[in-house]
């Protein structure tokens, strides 16, 4: 794997840090030539904890919770959030969500374990996967989840059994895949025809498998559930999928006399990775999705299901940034300027991913205009591993603190120990305070599972 071939003679953008818009934690400013966020500044920061470091904006956060409920409550009276935790998930932010009235979305056992560990109320726990385990769906009904989202038909049959040896009647949606091809990242696509996610509607497979789920006596059909991808700009995809989810809302009540009382349309807006980006806003969002159930229940003379979304990038991403120290520079004539940071692909891959574009600055030279075109590279043995390709920097010198923005999301949970890389701490910053809600992983950290075999005969 290796870098695209680099423009080399793409002009700096000579914008500085404030003038990066919305790619910046809400409470983000310039004192004193530094980055201060939460009113923490941030050189002080990594030279006091290292880095690589995550660090979070927390009433940002805070504030993209609230601006989602308000947003849909205007509109939507019944309505609810349910937070992605695949995008960022550790103990404080279980909480924060769990403060600001969420709901809690878990792929998985791990994720599970996390939100109760954590104390979030079980009955507010959505359940999804494609493939989860026996003992996964065992543990979330024993649990008592709020939902399981239902992927498949052989899942249902396995949710059926452990509710039953339970003697209770679980709760569940069922994941529609509409068929709808949004226009984002085909990696982050998921309600395509194409798609490993949910019952497709190929062959009419969901609506045959509607009658399944309503004789099974141990699982209640209290929703539906689409999710058509992420990072989506054109909100008119939610439109096309709703249509469809709600004409199949229309057969079930049509066939079997049963309204379907909750619809998840899922997650999936865009953010601003660059300057320039112009993703919808929370509202935009909340508007089209309000109109879209509205509109199609009413044509078909439904009553209109309670309504819940399942966002995660866009409440974290932008109130999340990644700090490293610049350690080597090497300018390889007529090709490109490598930055060499203390990370990488092990903290951030979706720049090897999906050449994921971001937003950096020096955070020691904040105010001055990034002047210069560089690729932020990690320290990892694999030549596409970087963070930034080919974006604008103020002039770098070793020992600078880099700053990339937008990190939030899909960068702390993709995250990997590759090359033996102790994962980064992650700090919350709020108010001047800076707390440290995950540490840094240590060298013992990394051998924690290994069994020492001279000991153990
Ligand atoms: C089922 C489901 N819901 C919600 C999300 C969150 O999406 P996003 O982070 O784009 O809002 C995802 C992520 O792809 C998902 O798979």
């Amino acid at each position: 794997m290796s870098l695209p071939a680099s423009d080399i003679n793409a002009k700096a953008d000579q914008r500085t840090t404030m003038d990066l818009g919305a790619v910046l934690p809400m409470t983000a400013q310039v004192e004193s030539h530094h980055l201060v966020i939460g009113g923490v500044d941030m050189v002080d920061l990594a030279r006091s904890q290292g880095t690589a470091l995550y660090v979070y904006d927390e009433a940002d956060i805070r504030q993209r919770m609230r601006d989602y409920r308000l947003s849909f409550a205007s509109v939507y009276p019944d309505s609810g959030i349910i937070y992605a935790s695949k995008a960022f998930l550790n103990k404080a932010l279980v909480r924060i969500a769990a403060e600001e009235g969420m709901n809690l979305d878990v792929s998985g056992g791990g994720e599970l374990a996390v939100a109760r560990a954590a104390g979030f109320p079980m009955d507010r726990v959505f359940v999804h996967g494609n493939n989860k385990t026996q003992v996964e769906l065992e543990e979330a009904i024993s649990a008592g989840v709020g939902r399981i989202v239902v992927d498949s038909r052989i899942e249902l049959e396995r949710v059926e059994s452990i509710a039953a040896q339970h003697g209770i009647v679980q709760d569940v949606f069922m994941r529609i895949t509409p068929g709808v091809e949004a226009d984002t990242h085909e990696y982050i696509r998921t309600g395509c025809e194409d798609s490993k996610f949910g019952f497709t509607m190929r062959d009419d497979w969901a609506f045959r498998c509607v009658k399944d789920v309503l004789a099974a006596p141990h699982v209640r059909l209290v929703g539906l559930h689409m999710h058509i991808g992420s990072q989506i700009f054109a909100l008119h995809s939610y439109d096309e999928a709703i249509a469809v989810i709600v004409e199949f809302m229309r057969r079930i009540k049509e066939t079997y006399g049963v309204e379907i009382k909750e619809l998840d349309v899922g997650g999936g807006v865009g953010v601003a990775y660059l300057a320039d980006d112009k993703p919808a806003t929370i509202k935009d969002f909340a508007d089209v999705v309000s109109d879209s159930v509205t509109r199609h229940c009413n044509a078909f003379g439904l009553t209109l299901p309670r309504l819940l979304c399942e966002p995660g990038r866009s409440i974290v991403a932008c109130a999340g940034v990644t700090l490293y120290t610049v350690g080597i520079l090497k300018t390889l004539p007529g090709i490109r300027k490598y930055v060499a940071i203390d990370g990488g692909m092990s903290d951030n891959v979706r720049t090897a991913l999906y050449h994921a574009d971001y937003e950096a600055t020096i955070a020691n030279k904040a105010d001055e205009p990034r002047s210069e075109i560089v690729t932020l590279c990690g320290k990892h043995c694999e030549s596409g591993d970087a963070v930034v390709l080919d974006g604008s920097l103020q002039h770098p010198e070793i020992g600078d603190i880099a700053c990339v923005f937008g990190t939030g999301a899909y960068c702390r949970s993709m995250s990997s120990n590759y090359n033996g890389q102790p994962r980064p701490a992650v700090v919350f910053v709020k108010d001047g305070h800076a707390r440290v809600v995950t540490r840094r992983e240590t060298y013992d950290d990394l051998m924690a599972c290994d069994i020492d075999e001279e000991c153990a005969r």
